[in-house]
């Protein structure tokens, strides 16, 4: 097994779970993601952001329970997956899981849905409060149910919120991305603010993005507090670009 990488996501809660059980959960998101993206929570959390969180595709809720460990009170965390497969005890095991790290169920509610039938107005009806601060995406791997997923999760969204999209620029799933860039072109306001590199071919990259109106802000902290992860060339999105952090960072060595 190689050396865990040294990240942490700067909430005492979250990261007791990133060292001490994350990989323990079966799962497919990578440890170094989630920090940075507990990280991020954590950084709006500080300067007033309030919204739920929402996954699709919570699977056993390896991502899901370091999302939810890191709500504020009042907040809560809302996990959509068809809970069918492998097997039907998925659900059973999901619970077991939260309750096992601390996520105590009135903090979260798990639904047992095919996303494509889940309209904006239904997952408002399910939110604690007006609006959702950060939103991972990783339900079935085909395009079109990553765009219909990203136009749910638009409906919701918090100005300031963040869209973290699984599994970008994996070999095996290349037109996830095209959906990916589709949206943008739909949501001029919305942009990349940053690639989370892959771990490794099971944990693959992640897109996360925000409004351009809050990117800046964004990408400043994420440049501050991940600089030793920072791929200095960053990602060229023809106008912009957009922060690429990876666990070893490094060039070609040309000369
Ligand atoms: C790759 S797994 C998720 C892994 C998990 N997010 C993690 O980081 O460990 C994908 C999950 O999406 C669920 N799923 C696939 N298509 C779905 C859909 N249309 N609606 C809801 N869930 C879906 C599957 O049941 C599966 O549990």
């Amino acid at each position: 097994m190689s050396e865990a990488i040294d990240i942490e996501s700067g909430d005492p809660v979250v990261d007791r779970y990133l060292g001490e059980s994350y990989e323990r959960v079966r799962g497919m998101s990578s440890r170094f993601a989630a920090a940075i993206c507990g990280h991020l929570m954590r950084r709006q959390t500080m300067v007033g952001t309030i919204g739920d969180v929402v996954e699709i595709g919570t699977f056993e809720g390896r991502f899901f329970i370091a999302m939810a460990l890191g709500l504020s009170p009042g907040e809560r965390a809302i996990g959509i997956d068809r809970f069918d497969w492998p097997d039907e005890k998925i659900e059973t095991r999901f619970l077991a899981n939260c309750a096992a790290h601390g996520v105590a169920t009135e903090r979260f509610v798990s639904w047992k849905a095919d996303s494509r039938e889940v309209t904006p107005a239904m997952l408002r009806e399910r939110l604690a409060g007006d609006a959702v601060r950060f939103a991972h995406i990783d339900s079935h791997h085909a395009r079109e149910c990553l765009t219909n997923d990203l136009e749910l999760v638009h409906a919701v969204l918090h100005p300031d919120g963040i869209i973290c999209l699984d599994d970008m620029l994996h070999p095996g799933y290349p037109m996830l991305a095209a959906a990916a860039f589709d949206y943008l072109a739909r949501h001029p306001e919305m942009r990349l603010l940053c690639i989370i590199d892959r771990e490794d071919i099971v944990a693959a990259p992640k897109f996360l993005i925000c409004r351009e109106a809050v990117r800046v802000l964004y990408e400043r902290d994420l440049l501050a507090t991940f600089s030793r992860f920072h791929y200095m060339l960053d990602a060229d999105m023809e106008g912009y670009y957009a922060v690429v952090l990876t666990p070893h960072p490094r060039l070609a060595e040309v000369c």
